[in-house]
Formats: structure tokens, sequence, C-alpha cells
């Protein structure tokens, strides 16, 4: 039977090449998508606000009987998401609670909301991010630091309260994408430092990532469950 998988916020960068590459490799796909519109069986969802999730659920369960016939998904990506530096001291409310409610309270309660349609023989994947790794300590990172280091204990513990659902999280590096409004493309002088101290000595593609987050779906890795894995080159090895 086909597998299904639902990836939020796949209207660019990592969550676009996941969807792509899991639509390649013959899996039905449901993305979602926020401002900028997303391909696939692609439904609204403003991760960030929790209020639309039940309807949102009762949007998937209509997808699901129209494209596949089903009441059930297999697999859920947890990636939608936003970045760019908040300096602590002049981290304002407002902004906390931004990062908060897209990265950490959003993704919570979207799995929840999802979880009476998914498959217990299926899988979960978050994506946190390197920043909460140690050696990994960028000025300026520390709400979004915060709420992707509670994505990372969220991981461990859904393993092991959906069990036999799987839950795993990858942490990306720095990855060519539009996160924090493009910045890699408006600040091409960040590049090369990076690139400096990344161990396989280039900038991280979406690319990179999908395949990552696609293999930690697949049964090759049915035994593995809990984990957090740096998806990144080496960066600061
Ligand atoms: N790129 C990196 O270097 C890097 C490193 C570590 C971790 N990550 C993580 O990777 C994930 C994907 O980011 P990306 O790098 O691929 O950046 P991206 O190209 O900006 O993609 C982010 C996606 O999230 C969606 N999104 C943002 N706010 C949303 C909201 N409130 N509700 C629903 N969707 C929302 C965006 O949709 P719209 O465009 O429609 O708003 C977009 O599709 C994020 O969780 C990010 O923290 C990225």
């Amino acid at each position: 039977m086909t597998k299904i998988a639902l990836v939020t916020g796949a209207g660019s960068g990592i969550g676009r090449a996941t969807a792509q590459l899991l639509a390649d490799r013959g899996f039905g796909v449901i993305t979602t998508y926020h401002r900028n519109p997303a391909d696939h069986v692609s439904l609204p969802l403003d991760v960030a606000d929790t209020s639309t999730f039940p309807a949102f659920a009762a949007g998937v369960r209509s997808a699901l009987q129209e494209h596949w016939q089903r009441d059930t998904l297999d697999y859920l990506v947890n990636n939608a998401g936003i970045g760019g530096p908040s300096p602590f001291q002049t981290t304002t409310d407002e902004a906390y609670e931004r990062y908060h409610r897209t990265l950490l309270k959003g993704p919570f309660f979207l799995t929840q909301a999802l979880l009476p349609l998914l498959n217990p023989q299926g899988a979960i994947v978050n994506v946190g991010s390197s920043s909460t790794r140690p050696g990994v300590t960028t000025p300026g990172y520390a709400a979004y630091a915060a709420m992707k280091g509670g994505m990372d204990m969220l991981t461990r513990y859904l393993a092991k309260e959906l069990a036999p659902i799987r839950v795993n999280a990858v942490s990306p590096g720095p990855t060519r994408t539009n996160l924090g409004d493009g910045g890699f493309e408006k600040y091409p002088e960040f590049i090369p430092p990076i690139v400096a101290e990344t161990t396989l000595d280039r900038l991280g593609e979406s690319d990179d990532v999908g395949k990552a987050i696609a293999a930690l779906l697949s049964d090759d890795l049915k035994w593995i469950t809990g984990e957090v894995i740096e998806v990144s080159g080496g960066y600061k090895l």
C-alpha cells in the first residue's frame, strides 16, 4: 500500500526538498503551506496558531479520503519553522512568543491533533537544529536554540509515549534555504566562514537534510527511535 507522509512548511527549503524526494520515491505526500503555496496535495497551515489545528486535522482526514481512500497517515515531518538571530538583551516578549509558538508549541499540539490519524507502525521526524549542539553556541540564538532544544527533548519523550510509532529528529547545520528571510542570499559573505568550519567543506543543501529525513522514515532505520541526529557535514566538529 502507498505510504503517506505529511510534511509541514513545504513551500520552500528543507520541507520542499523532503516532500519532493518522498513523492519521487512513490510516497503519497500532503504538504502544508503558510505564505508560499507548495506542490502536491497541499493544505494551508499556520503552525503558530493552535486554534486552527482541529480544522486542519479534519482537512487532512478529508484529503486522505479524497486522494487515497485512506483513514491514516504513515509519516509526519514537523519541519515548518522560522529562524534568524535575536540578541538576548533585546528579545521582546512578542519575539520570544513567536519562536515558541512556531518552533515548539505548534509542533507539540499539531502532533497531538494528528495522532488519531497516525498509523501505529508509522514514524515522526522533527526538524531541530545543530544550534543545540555543544560547540555551536552562536550569540543571538538563545530563544531559537531554546525552542529547538525543547524539540529535541520532546522527540525523546514522544518516542517513549507514542511507541510503537517511531519518533526521531534531525539537527541540520547551516543549510542554504530561505530561513531568516533568505539570509544566505542577502548576505553571501556569511557563507565562506561557515564552509571553513564545515568538515565536508561546503554549505548544506535542502536535499542533504531531506535525504536524512527520508532515511529516518524508512523501514531501513526501523530500529531507531528517540534519536536526534545531526545532519551538518560535520559543522564545528
Ligand atoms: N536552513 C538552516 O540553516 C537550518 C538550520 C537548522 C534548522 N533548520 C530548520 O529547518 C526547518 C525548515 O527551515 P528551512 O531552513 O527550510 O527554511 P525556509 O526555506 O524558510 O522554510 C521554512 C518553511 O516553514 C514555513 N513556515 C514558517 N512559519 C510558518 C508558520 N507559522 N506556519 C506554517 N508554516 C510556516 C515556511 O512557509 P512560508 O514560506 O509559506 O511562510 C516555509 O515553508 C525549520 O524548522 C528550521 O528551523 C534550518
